[in-house]
């Protein structure tokens, strides 16, 4: 049998594709509730929570999100705070927001249908390359490469690819040995398993630090690991530096003489950190937190320990001052007018979006305060 060109010309592995799909079918994972579907709905929903987490993570949401918005229809009908409120804990929102933009978009410019192809899926807010190529491949058996980050590490071991991945050219020239490397002419469910299969790899054996070579199904075709090189690739000279901050948050809380508990909260504003979430008034030094209060209180701010939240950017050190005050007032800006926001009831919290690390300092401030 004769190579196919593109394999020959760039020296590329010409059993990949097959021996990853053989793997795929055998070890891979198969048992997730975004596989098994054609529908481009739950997989676009899939592949937009799994693009920064878990899949561990995305399992305890997906279900709840597909229960309430069934189809791309309930989505785009829905408010931003519903959304919001389902997103919760899942972090990085700008995600939901596009999400229901996305939905918005589909129902109003497309007739509630996802465009078929990796190209058009690209047009549509928050879905980027590699996710457009996921929703085409899984939905409609398209012959294109997804390359997120894990993907890019599995091919740039495979090839010993020594271009720098911070650069968008590098990464350009990655995606096209990708395409290089798909199945000739595949069944729809070949670009499944094959694309399932890249992913897989990367998640559970082609992994950062420690790779389980000796279990992989492409070892004997793996140039990183024939020069034992493995930790050397991916080549990306940018290491991401993460700027510190420390905020201060100001948690009032009240329990009137029925003995319901009530916090006072704010929704942030976009753009910036946890825009359109639910949280307490933040202040960037203890000084100016205590300014936004009546003097009388301040002695009575209590300051717990700090907690430190990452983000891809920043590496924030969340403090906590926590204030039990006997009428329903609210903190004022530098300027002594009364800051936006209001007394929200503890009871009430699960329907309010509130960002993951304020959520369980609150939850775990209310059951201190419980009695
Ligand atoms: N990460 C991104 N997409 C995924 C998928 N479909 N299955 C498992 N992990 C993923």
């Amino acid at each position: 049998m004769t190579a196919p060109a593109h394999a020959t010309g760039h020296g590329l592995p010409l059993d990949f594709a097959r021996l990853l799909i053989d793997w795929q079918r055998r070890h891979g994972r198969s048992g997730l509730p975004w596989q098994h579907t054609h529908d481009p709905y739950r997989v676009w929903l899939s592949e937009v929570m799994l693009q920064q987490t878990q899949v561990s993570t995305v399992l305890q949401y997906y279900p709840r999100f597909l229960e309430r918005f069934p189809d791309v229809q309930c989505l785009a009908a829905a408010t931003p705070d519903e959304v919001m409120a389902l997103w919760s804990g899942l972090g990085y929102y700008s995600r939901a927001r596009n999400l229901h933009r996305c939905a918005q978009v589909v129902v109003q410019e497309h007739g509630g249908v996802f465009p078929d192809t990796a190209q058009q899926l690209q047009t549509l807010p928050g879905i980027g390359a590699s996710t457009a190529a996921a929703i085409a491949a899984f939905c409609h058996g398209e012959r294109v490469s997804i390359a997120d980050g894990n993907v890019r590490r599995v091919l740039a071991r495979l090839l010993a690819f020594e271009g720098d991945l911070a650069r968008l050219a590098s990464q350009r020239e990655l995606w096209e040995l990708a395409q290089a490397l798909l199945p000739d002419q595949p069944a729809h469910a070949d670009m499944t398993a094959y694309t399932q299969g890249l992913m897989d790899l990367g998640a559970t054996l082609c992994t950062r630090s420690r790779p389980q070579c000796e279990r992989c199904p492409v070892e004997g075709l793996c140039r990183a690991r024939a020069t034992g090189t493995t930790d050397r690739f991916p080549v990306k000279t940018r290491t991401l530096k993460r700027r510190h901050e420390s905020w201060w948050l100001l948690m009032m809380l009240h329990r009137d003489a029925g003995g319901v508990l009530r916090l006072w909260l704010q929704r942030r504003p976009a753009p910036g950190i946890w825009a359109g979430l639910y949280c307490p008034p933040v202040f960037d030094s203890e000084a100016s937190l205590q300014a936004s209060l009546p003097a009388a209180l301040v002695d009575r701010i209590q300051l717990q320990d700090a907690v430190t939240h990452s983000l891809t950017h920043r590496e924030l050190r969340l403090h906590p001052c926590v204030l039990t005050c006997d009428e329903l007032i609210a903190p004022a800006a530098q300027d002594g007018a009364p800051l936006q926001g209001q007394w929200v009831e503890a009871s009430a919290l699960g329907e309010h979006g509130l960002p993951a690390p304020v959520r369980l300092m609150l939850a775990s401030l209310t059951a201190r305060t419980r009695d």
